[in-house]
Formats: structure tokens, sequence, C-alpha cells
């Protein structure tokens, strides 16, 4: 019995040895190992043995199979070494060929329509002016006049931060980039000419509003500044980014750190003011029919703001203002929901 296993052993070896590619080596591993194979059934009789017969059958049966297992790793790692060794001697890499192309990435359109804002402001005479995200109250709020009750400080709409300054006031994500207009006054004194774009906070979420979007400050401070001043530079950032045909209308609006405040709006650059396009049955719906679009809301500084940051409101004036650049973008891409800009669509992005 066992030197005919024995034979059978070393017949498997040779024909191992003989094997000269993997299929017939694979053959040979079902043929004693897989489930059905010669040497395992021979493995199963040692489940009917006496104790004793096991104990020398035992260790004889599983040298066996060592010794098989062993030369079938040994010849297929033989034969897949002979297998990479012949493809290396045929194959021709040509190191000369191009590389395949690297999507080319693009700016974001909210990116874009910042630059396109901060280039025309530059000409303008505005310097770029930056300020923390993580804000304090008393710059985001009360240095701005906006009161304590004030709904804009509501838990409900403001993202606090459970720790305060070493002031005692809250932090809190800045809910508008107007927090820079102090900073950049009591920081540098007047003259100021800055315009200030970043990102802002609020708590809330739909087609026209992400918790996270940004804004564009502007400031204008100096001795003798009007409103034609705020008139003329916004009616020219109007014409630069809309057409050199805009309209544009100020309404009275309220902001507490602006006195007079006002909101601008653009005619409507698609249906040209007139509130339709084909018939008045069906209005624009750019401008929802009404022949003007809202773009920003501004007024001249109030004197409240001016005297807070240590400047003598007999002697300084000035103006301010600030927009969305989302909303821009928006407009000047027929964008119909904000949330687009930030779902990371490459679909979407690249289109700009
Ligand atoms: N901070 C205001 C907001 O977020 C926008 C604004 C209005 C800024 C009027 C101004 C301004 O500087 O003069 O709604």
């Amino acid at each position: 019995m066992s030197t005919e296993h024995e034979a059978q052993v070393t017949q498997t070896l040779e024909r191992l040895h003989a094997a000269d590619d993997l299929d017939t080596v694979e053959a040979i591993r079902v043929e004693a190992l897989g489930k059905q194979g010669w040497l395992n059934a021979l493995m199963k009789t040692l489940g009917k043995m006496s104790p004793e017969e096991r104990q020398t059958e035992g260790p004889r049966l599983q040298g066996m199979r060592a010794r098989v297992a062993d030369a079938i790793e040994d010849r297929k790692a033989v034969l897949e070494a002979a297998a990479l060794e012949a493809k290396l001697a045929t194959e021709v890499l040509d190191l000369t060929l191009p590389a395949p192309a690297a999507p080319q990435g693009s700016v974001h359109p909210v990116s874009q329509v910042m630059d396109e804002l901060a280039e025309i402001f530059a000409d303008l005479g505005f310097a770029v002016a930056t300020g923390p995200e993580i804000e304090d109250e008393w710059h985001n709020f009360t240095a701005l006049n906006m009161a304590e009750t004030h709904p804009a400080r509501a838990e409900m709409d403001t993202f606090y931060f459970p720790d305060r300054d070493a002031d005692g006031n809250r932090m809190l994500l800045r809910t508008h980039t107007s927090p820079v207009q102090i900073r950049t006054m009591v920081g540098e004194g007047a003259p100021v000419r800055i315009i200030a774009p970043g990102r802002t906070y609020r708590s809330d979420s739909d087609a026209t509003h992400t918790p996270m979007f940004h804004q564009i400050e502007g400031l204008a401070v100096d001795q003798g500044i009007t409103f034609a001043d705020l008139k003329g530079t916004l009616f020219e950032f109007a014409r630069r980014i809309f057409g050199e045909e805009r309209q544009v209308r100020f309404r009275c609006d309220y902001f507490p750190f602006v006195e007079p405040g006002a909101e601008m709006a653009i005619d409507c650059f698609v249906c040209k003011g007139e509130g339709y396009i084909l018939s008045p049955t069906e209005g624009c719906r750019v401008c929802k029919g009404t022949g003007w679009i809202e773009i920003l809301g501004a007024g001249m500084v109030n004197p409240k703001v001016l005297e807070g940051v240590g400047y003598d409101s007999s002697k300084y004036t000035g103006f301010a203002f600030g927009m969305g650049p989302e909303r821009i973008a928006m407009l000047k891409y027929g964008i119909e929901d904000v949330r687009l800009f930030y779902s990371n669509d490459l679909r979407f992005l690249a289109q700009f």
C-alpha cells in the first residue's frame, strides 16, 4: 500500500517537472489535491484508522501531501518567471509616445465672477481686503449698528460657536462680509477704498440659498464722499459686468449700517427691461416680469458706525455696498439652482 502511494507521488513529481505550462500544473493539482483528488481521498482515510495506525500513517500522508503541494508551487513559480521573461524579451515600450492627456480643470464659476468683480473695482481704485470667517458678534453685528434684537442675530439664522472671546462676545461664522468694513476702518484709518470678497454663512438652504455662500463688500470713506460717488461707482460696475447699455435703479432700503440705505437694480438684460420677451402674458423669467433685477444693497455709511470706529463723522463720509457673486453668476450664466455650484458635478463645472 505505502509503496504504491510513494510511486504515485514520484510519478506526480515527475509530471510536474515535465509540465511546461501553467494549465498542466493546474490539472495535476486538481488531480491530486482537488476535492476529488487522490491525495485528498487518502487524507480522508485517516479518519477511519485506529489511533495506532493513524500515528504512523498521519505524518507519512502529511509529508506526501506537503511534497506534492511544494512541488506544485515551485513549478508554478518557475513557469511564471519564464513567462515574464519571455514577455519582457519581446515587448517593446515606446517611451517617446505622448502621455495620455490629464483632464484640464477650470476656474469655478463663482470664483470667475469674483475675479471679474475684483478686476472691475481695481480699475475704480479699490484694493482687496480680507477678514476672518470666524468672527465675533461685535464686528459682525454690534459695530454695524445692528441692535441686540435684530432678527439676523437669531440663533436659528446664525452659526454660533459655544465659546466666547476675551471680551465676552459670542463667536460665530460671519453672516456677511460687512465686518471687514469695521476691521479695515479700525486697522487703517481714513481714507479707505476697499472691496472684501469672501465666504459667508447662514442657516439657510433652498434653491436660492446655501449655508455657505459668498459676498463682496465695498467701502469708500474719505472727506467729501457723497451719494453721487456711490451711484457713479455702482453704475460703472453694472455696465462693466452686465453690458454697456445697462440702466440702474436705486430704491430706498434699510440696512442698519448705512443711512440712507438703498437697493440697486439693473434693467433686465434678457427682456431689455420690457418684462416679457414674446408675449406680455408670459413674463420674463429672469426679472419675473418686472423688467428689473435687484443685485445689491448699498448706502452712505451710518455716522454711528463711523463714530464707533473712532472716525470724526463731521469730517468723513463714505459709502458701502454688498452683493452676492452666486446671484451674479446665476444671472450671467442662466443658472436656476444655487446648489449646483456646490454639488461638485463635473458635468456642470466643465461648462464654465
Ligand atoms: N450686509 C448686507 C447683507 O448681507 C448687504 C449690504 C447691504 C452690505 C448694504 C452693505 C450695504 O455694505 O451698504 O444683507
